[in-house]
């Protein structure tokens, strides 16, 4: 007699949380400092009231996005208390990924000293993680893993241009990591992703390389204000949806982690949800944009202060360059 198949497990869910920033922490002092060396002017106070940033942390010439991850994935394992043999599959959301190939998921996967599962990286900018956690989400519920790595990892500081005051003071390096795993019950509530191709000059790296040489133009390129002003709709309009598909309300939600890109963003999106700013995680201030890792550092940031908690809704938002957006509402 042959034994029937173990049900699927219908809900994915997140078992712990892992983060890392490098050692190399400048404030928005230190960074005019350098800047003024280039006779770039800028200062402690425009950075901090048009953005809410008051440090951000630099990987040193030796490190790479993968040498983030691996840590964050670590911090992530032993908080769910799992091996990194446990795992069957590895997501790494980057737009600064080590090598042009093989993925930066692939490179972690070694580190760990795991072969075998699947492992890619996702492209969506700052979106990257929410496109992550969703087609992990996806992949578990399908049967396909039952325990995964989902990773955001970037060193944002090598596509800085410094003599570029408008966008050179706005991001940093970091990496955030969650184990994701099949469950009877969620986790993860309901998602939503977008992306919209024709904005797709208003914030890029345009460079390639070709033939050996780079191509184009290899700096980040930004027009702040047409940014800006798509952010804010997009995030309310993602967390509407969100909340639509999963049967909540704005009121369910516990604590609102948007992408951590400019405080003046996060104010409006909150305000547009009605929900009072004290359900706001905000690491902006210390890390600053840290594009696809924003969301899982802020997370474990919250998680390890002990501010959230298990049971807790959290209403997580990426957007960013493509334009990209969506939105991941859980239980935790
Ligand atoms: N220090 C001092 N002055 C500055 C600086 C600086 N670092 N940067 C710009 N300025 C000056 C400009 O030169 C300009 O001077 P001028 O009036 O003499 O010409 C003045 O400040 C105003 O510049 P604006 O660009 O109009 O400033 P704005 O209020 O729009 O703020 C900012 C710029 C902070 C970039 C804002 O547009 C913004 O936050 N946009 C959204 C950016 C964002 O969130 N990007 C990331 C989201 S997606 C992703 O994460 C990849």
């Amino acid at each position: 007699m042959t034994s029937s198949p173990a049900p699927l497990p219908r809900f994915s869910r997140i078992t712990g949380t892992g983060s890392m920033l490098p050692a190399r922490r400048l404030t928005n002092a230190d960074l005019a400092a350098e800047l003024a060396q280039r006779g770039v002017e800028t200062s402690d106070e425009w950075i901090v009231e048009r953005t809410g940033i008051r440090a951000r942390h630099f990987v040193d010439a030796t490190q790479c996005a993968s040498d983030l991850a691996v840590v964050a994935a670590q911090n992530a394992l032993a908080a769910a208390g799992r091996m990194a043999s446990e795992i069957d599959l590895i997501i790494l959301a980057t737009s600064t990924p080590d090598m042009v190939f093989p993925s930066t998921a692939c490179i972690v996967q070694r580190r760990l000293g795991i072969a075998g599962c699947p492992a890619f990286d996702v492209q969506a900018v700052c979106s990257g993680f929410v496109y992550a956690l969703t087609v992990a989400d996806s992949m578990i519920r399908t049967g396909a893993a039952s325990k995964a790595l989902v990773i955001g990892a970037e060193v944002f500081s090598r596509l800085l241009d410094f003599n570029d005051r408008g966008t050179c003071v706005l991001f940093g390096d970091g990496a955030g990591a969650v184990v994701l795993e099949g469950s009877a019950t969620p986790g993860i509530l309901a998602t939503d992703l977008h992306a919209d191709g024709r904005y797709v000059d208003i914030l890029c790296v345009p460079g390639t390389v070709s033939g050996g040489q780079i191509l184009g133009d290899p700096l980040l390129k930004m027009d702040g204000q047409a940014v800006f002003k798509l952010a804010v709709g997009v995030l309310e309009s993602a967390a509407r949806a969100t909340l639509k598909k999963a049967g909540r309300h704005a009121g369910d939600i516990d604590w609102l982690i948007p992408h951590q890109a400019n405080i003046r963003i996060m104010h409006g999106t909150a305000r547009k949800l009605k929900l009072p700013l004290d359900k706001l995680i905000v690491t902006v201030d210390e890390h600053g944009n840290t594009s696809a890792a924003s969301i899982p550092l802020a997370l474990d940031v919250a998680v390890q202060a002990g501010r959230i908690r298990p049971g807790d809704t959290v209403m997580l938002e990426g957007v960013g360059g493509g334009f990209t957006w969506g939105a991941v509402l859980l239980d935790l």
